[in-house]
């Protein structure tokens, strides 16, 4: 059997995970692809630093070279993060005619396009299921299965940082600091958590769920976006009394022919689904107009769920291989015009919320 070789840059929470899903489930794969994987080569920021799995005889080094200059490596899966250096890194992958599978939502939000139209010029893939609500295997599901209908809005719980956070305090009435710290533990969390608790990696996500949903290229200027860095314990707490809980919410919807997205916290009602969606878990509600609302739940981040959806990815690349079709664009401009941001968070939203005084932003 034809054995594909893999080229892994980052070896963190997600890169560990997928070299052991890629070391685990061989004959999975093979069976359905027909063809053997092998992670060859990986590149990481630091080769001395220790780690919590065995490499064997697979090259660890700090040298991209190594994998760019190398014929055998067909597919490079991108997991170390970060805007730059990873979109000179990519755009050189792809110039190099490998296929890339990534996780970086912040990369495919802001440069995505640019991006896209490098891999269609060497007719090869890029794929990012990942970058979206982690082991969700969301945008597959939107691309496949709502390919005939007219989606009207999809919103959810797109961050498991401020999810777990916001569980913690809810349920255990941690500190926010105290959650936070254990997000970053447990490895939910960027390197630098700022993008999770201000809402930026929401934002982004959302930015991606409305290239998929409406075709349309939303940019971080036109979006509201607002964190849960204010949210107070006392916060949480009266939003209970009142029968709501805080969730962080990304919508993005079709109002009046143009797209509208927002990133922020709101109260949820506890008898709605995304009121149940607790820990790191996410949860993306997507409303066709023919289906009417669908939800997708499940772990939002981790190293093994996230994983899942890279290897999900790679198969995908291999079967392209193999039927000699990558290349193919999975997104469509349908709707050009995006609506202008809100001068004040969820004012367009329809979520009928009262809110506590306290928390007097939705
Ligand atoms: P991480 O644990 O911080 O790991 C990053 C890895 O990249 C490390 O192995 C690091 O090397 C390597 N790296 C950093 N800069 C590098 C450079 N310039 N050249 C080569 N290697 C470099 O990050 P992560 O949590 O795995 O996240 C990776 C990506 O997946 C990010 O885009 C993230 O947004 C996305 N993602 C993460 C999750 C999650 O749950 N963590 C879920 C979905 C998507 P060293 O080990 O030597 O420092
Ligand atoms: N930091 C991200 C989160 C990882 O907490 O959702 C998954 O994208």
């Amino acid at each position: 059997m034809n054995t594909i070789k893999i080229g892994l840059i980052g070896l963190g929470t997600v890169g560990t995970g997928v070299l052991q899903m890629v070391m685990n489930n061989q004959d999975k794969v093979s069976n359905i692809t027909g063809q053997n994987l092998s992670v060859k080569t990986i590149v990481v920021h630091d080769v001395n630093k220790p780690r919590d799995v065995d490499t064997g005889d697979i090259t660890v080094t700090e040298d991209l070279n190594a994998i760019i200059d190398d014929p055998e490596i067909k597919i490079v899966v991108e997991v170390m993060g970060g805007v730059h250096p990873a979109k000179e890194i990519i755009a050189k992958v792809l110039n190099a005619k490998k296929h890339v599978v990534t996780a970086n939502k912040d990369l495919i939000a802001s440069a995505g396009e640019e991006l896209a139209a490098i891999a269609r010029e060497n007719h090869c893939d890029l794929m990012y299921e990942a970058s979206v609500a982690g082991g969700i295997p969301i945008l597959r599901t939107i691309v496949n299965s709502f390919s005939a209908d007219n989606i009207i809005e999809v919103k959810g719980i797109v961050n498991g940082t401020t999810n777990y956070i916001l569980t913690q305090m809810q349920q255990h009435h941690w500190k926010y600091a105290d959650a936070l710290k254990k997000a970053q533990e447990l490895g939910f969390a960027e390197s630098d958590p700022t993008n999770d608790v201000a809402g930026i990696d929401a934002a982004y996500k959302m930015i991606i769920l409305s290239q998929f949903s409406f075709g349309t290229h939303i940019t971080m200027d036109d979006m509201a976006v607002e964190g849960i860095q204010n949210i107070q314990l006392s916060d949480v707490k009266q939003a209970a009394a009142f029968g709501y809980t805080i969730k962080l919410l990304g919508i993005a919807r079709r109002i009046n022919g143009g797209v509208f997205a927002e990133v922020g916290p709101v109260l949820v009602p506890l008898d709605h689904p995304l009121a149940t969606i607790n820990n790191e878990n996410n949860a993306v509600m997507v409303t066709g107009q023919a289906v009417g609302d669908t939800l997708f739940y499940g772990p939002g981040a981790g190293g093994l769920p996230t994983a899942n959806s890279v290897l999900s990815d790679i198969v995908s690349v291999t079967k392209n291989i193999v039927l000699k079709t990558p290349g193919i664009r999975l997104t469509t401009s349908r709707i050009k015009s995006v609506l202008p941001r809100p001068a004040k968070s969820f004012t367009h939203t329809t979520w009928r919320l009262r809110c506590p005084t306290s928390l007097a932003k939705c």
